[in-house]
């Protein structure tokens, strides 16, 4: 197929370009991302490829549709920037990369953890300036403390075992327990119970019309004083103004993200010579204890190599008329 890749960086096309070699497509490589105004960029090809903040909404598919468009790849797993239903109704065809690597998610999760409680963002700075001192480095044991985990699919399941190796009591909440993880000791409970008790909590579930700000100004106040909070998943699962102001007033402890709300402005993009519009952002930066990273979770050279390979299968599909094994359907948005 002629695909248009967009969003393109040197990682994306030196990992297609390999997995290319078995597959054959041809792949327009475009560093513009995808929305209104650059959809006409798709014109000539059969099949586009997108990444987590490229827009593919309601009047973006149209616009594909218009160009004779009909597949939309997305190298990524979520799904949430894209109008399934209306691809469905225009006959364009979505697939995605359900999982590559939830072991490189879960462990930046888990950096991230061991990070903003021992504060080695802290300490590393410190220590080019020749600044020795401990003062307000304290951390604490993660060894006997309760972990809150949202959402135990493939990433939330590598995660909860990572913690358990720390000796953690794990609560988790899902609409779907995981047995096997019930049966190693974890905890399924109600969110509000888990707010309560836990130390820690780390968000691994998809962002949905139900879990979009579930962390805000009512999840906070049940949460414990200086409880830790992690999110690794998709922005919109927090609240920022709810969580600036839990960190103004000291009863966040701790936050590391790895997504952010309004990413799609920010992310992915060397920004170091322009000044940040964005003041909530900027806000978010100027605490001590919280820890920012650009939706690199997922980026090991494992992933890349794995999302490289099921996005130019799951096209190689579509191109021959087959069922697509990663097909998003308006069922899973129903139901998600
Ligand atoms: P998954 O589909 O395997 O697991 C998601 C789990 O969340 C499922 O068990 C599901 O039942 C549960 N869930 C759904 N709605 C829920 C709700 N309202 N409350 C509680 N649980 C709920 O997905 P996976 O692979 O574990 O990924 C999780 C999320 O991680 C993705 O949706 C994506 O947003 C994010 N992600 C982030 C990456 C990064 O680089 N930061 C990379 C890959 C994924």
């Amino acid at each position: 197929m002629r695909i248009a890749c967009f969003s393109t960086k040197n990682w994306v096309r030196e990992s297609f370009e390999r997995a290319n070699e078995g597959a054959g497509h041809e792949i327009t490589y475009l560093e513009a991302s995808l929305d209104e105004t650059t959809v006409s960029l798709s014109e000539g090809h059969e099949a586009i490829c997108v990444f987590v903040n490229d827009v593919v909404d309601a009047k973006v598919v149209q616009g594909l549709a218009d160009r004779e468009v009909r597949c939309v790849a997305l190298r990524c797993a979520g799904f949430n920037n894209v109008d399934i239903q209306r691809a469905h109704e225009l006959g364009i065809t979505v697939v995605r990369v359900p999982a590559y690597s939830p072991h490189a998610v879960a462990e930046h999760a888990l950096g991230m953890m061991l990070a903003l409680n021992r504060r080695y963002h802290r300490a590393f700075n410190r220590i080019r300036e020749q600044n020795f001192s401990l003062e307000g480095l304290l951390g604490f044991d993660v060894h006997g403390k309760t972990v809150g985990v949202i959402g135990t699919g493939k990433i939330g399941r590598v995660f909860c075992e990572l913690v358990r190796g720390f000796g953690c009591r794990i609560l988790a909440h899902d609409k779907y327990p995981d047995e096997e993880l019930r049966d190693a000791g974890v905890e399924y409970v109600e969110l509000e119970p888990l707010y309560q008790a836990s130390d820690i909590i780390s968000l691994h579930c998809p962002l949905t019309h139900e879990t979009y700000h579930m962390i805000d100004e009512n999840a906070i106040r049940t949460t414990k004083e200086g409880v830790m909070i992690l999110n690794t998943s998709r922005g919109a699962l927090v609240d920022t103004g709810a969580v600036i102001d839990g960190l103004k007033s000291g009863h966040i402890g701790y936050l590391g993200l790895d997504v952010y709300e309004e990413e799609g402005d920010l992310f992915f993009e060397d920004l170091s010579d322009q000044v940040i519009q964005d003041d909530t952002f900027v806000r978010l930066q100027t605490f001590p204890n919280v820890l920012i990273t650009a939706h690199q979770a997922f980026f090991t050279r494992e992933a890349i190599n794995s999302i490289a390979e099921v996005t130019l299968g799951n096209i190689s599909e579509v191109a021959a008329g087959e069922e697509p094994s990663n097909l998003v359907s308006p069922d899973m948005v129903a139901s998600s």
